[in-house]
């Protein structure tokens, strides 16, 4: 695990980058990261929450996101010795499939605000004998706390939602990635007829996130017969040069 202190880690990264997210006016519901953001990252903040709660929340059947998980990985499509950050680890879900596909040569970055979920997963990569693979990295609500030019894809599966500061955490990962790197993003996708549980999470709609995210210097790749989960989408970008 990493153990360099959360402020030494940060205070590397200097955000060079003058992003600004578009703030889309496109039929949305909230402007900005939903308050429901700042409000449940209180609970995956908390130091003496359970993990096992949060275990069977995310890792359950009822998850589509965890029922397709092998797509999703593979749709990913990772390499041996690729360097990849799966950004709002949790409990490792991803994590772990990511380190199957990297191998002893690649490195996995679970980055989570968390420390419940870091400290989890740090036992989880021991136990399955990953843990020179894992890193573990507790960042900022702001910054992925990596360093620059560190990975080849950052993976953020439904958590960009729980963003509260998107610009920053867009320049962090931007700044992370190395020339011609990507960013996955799997979120919910809301519109008009989306379930009461997507419509009180997210806050906007697929295409105002990837204008944001396309704003902060991005360009979106267009990727066919990529596996569908019900109410997500799943985009991938490039990072572009600035
Ligand atoms: C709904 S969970 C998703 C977990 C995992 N990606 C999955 O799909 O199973 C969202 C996670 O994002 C984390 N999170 C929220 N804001 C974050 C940020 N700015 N940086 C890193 N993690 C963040 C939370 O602590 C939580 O573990």
């Amino acid at each position: 695990m990493h153990r360099m202190s959360r402020s030494a880690i940060c205070a590397s990264v200097h955000l060079t980058l003058v992003l600004s997210v578009a703030r889309a006016a496109e039929p949305s519901h909230n402007q900005g990261p939903a308050p429901y953001a700042a409000e449940m990252n209180k609970k995956f903040t908390d130091p003496h929450a359970d993990i096992h709660h949060f275990v069977s929340r995310f890792e359950n059947d009822s998850r589509d996101i965890y029922v397709k998980r092998h797509d999703i990985t593979r749709a990913v499509g990772l390499r041996p010795g690729d360097a990849v950050a799966d950004i709002g680890a949790g409990t490792g879900l991803f994590s772990l499939l990511f380190a199957a596909q990297v191998g002893p040569k690649g490195i996995v970055y679970a980055v989570d605000i968390g420390p419940v979920f870091v400290n989890y997963i740090a036992t989880q990569a021991k136990k399955h004998e990953y843990d020179s693979i894992i890193k573990p990295v507790l960042n900022t609500r702001e910054s992925t706390c990596l360093a620059p030019g560190s990975i080849d894809v950052a993976f953020v599966c439904d958590t960009y939602h729980h963003f509260e500061h998107p610009e920053k955490m867009l320049a962090s990962i931007h700044q992370a990635l190395r020339p011609g790197g990507r960013l996955v993003i799997i979120d919910f996708d809301l519109h008009e007829n989306s379930s009461e549980f997507v419509k009180q999470r997210a806050r906007a709609a697929k295409e105002v996130y990837c204008r944001e995210i396309t704003a902060a210097g991005y360009q979106l790749i267009e990727k066919k017969d990529v596996c569908a989960i019900q109410e997500n989408f799943y985009a991938e970008f490039r990072r572009v040069e600035r």
